[in-house]
């Protein structure tokens, strides 16, 4: 598996994935305004380079947001995301971050079970944080030390 950096020529790609796994995803915009912002954006290759997914991450002084991370859904379920989320973890502490958070939809749960395996817990809760399908939806906070 290949870990690299993510440029504008992978967005189609990356958008793909995205609008396949995301009942409301990020736009293409997000992503470009993502890779001018520096944050740390990466493509998850197969030996072959089929795109398995990405992971965006935001550096904040000691403190990495994971703002997206998403495995192609022929490709989930077989550990890509949680050898995904664990290089986002490497990464984050080879620039010093000292903790990582993120926020998941409540009703994800893939995603936090994902998060719980990898030593994540609960930070908090913002109420109606997300628009939803029908109505609005609750944000679960998560983190851990790195
Ligand atoms: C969340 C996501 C990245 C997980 O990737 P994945 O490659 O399928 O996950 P893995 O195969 O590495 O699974 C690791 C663990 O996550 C949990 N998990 C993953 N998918 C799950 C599912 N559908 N239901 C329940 N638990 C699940 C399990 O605990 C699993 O460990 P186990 O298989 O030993 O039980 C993937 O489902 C995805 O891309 N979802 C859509 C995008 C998304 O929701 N991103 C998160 C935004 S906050």
């Amino acid at each position: 598996m290949i870990l690299r950096d993510m440029t504008e020529a992978d967005l189609v790609a990356v958008m793909r994935i995205e609008c396949e796994v995301h009942a409301l995803p990020w736009t293409h915009g997000n992503f470009s305004d993502a890779l001018r912002s520096k944050y740390l954006c990466k493509v998850y290759e197969s030996d072959a380079h089929e795109m398995l997914g990405y992971a965006v991450l935001m550096l904040a002084v000691d403190e990495a947001e994971l703002l997206d991370i998403a495995i192609a859904a022929p490709q989930q379920r077989k550990e890509f995301g949680r050898k995904l989320l664990e290089e986002m973890m490497v990464l984050a502490r080879r620039h010093d971050m000292r903790r990582m958070v993120l926020e998941v939809r409540a009703s994800n749960a893939a995603a936090i079970a994902l998060y719980r395996r990898a030593g994540f817990s609960d930070i908090g809760l913002r109420r109606d944080y997300y628009q939803a399908e029908n109505g609005r939806e609750d944000a679960i906070l998560m983190g851990r030390e790195l």
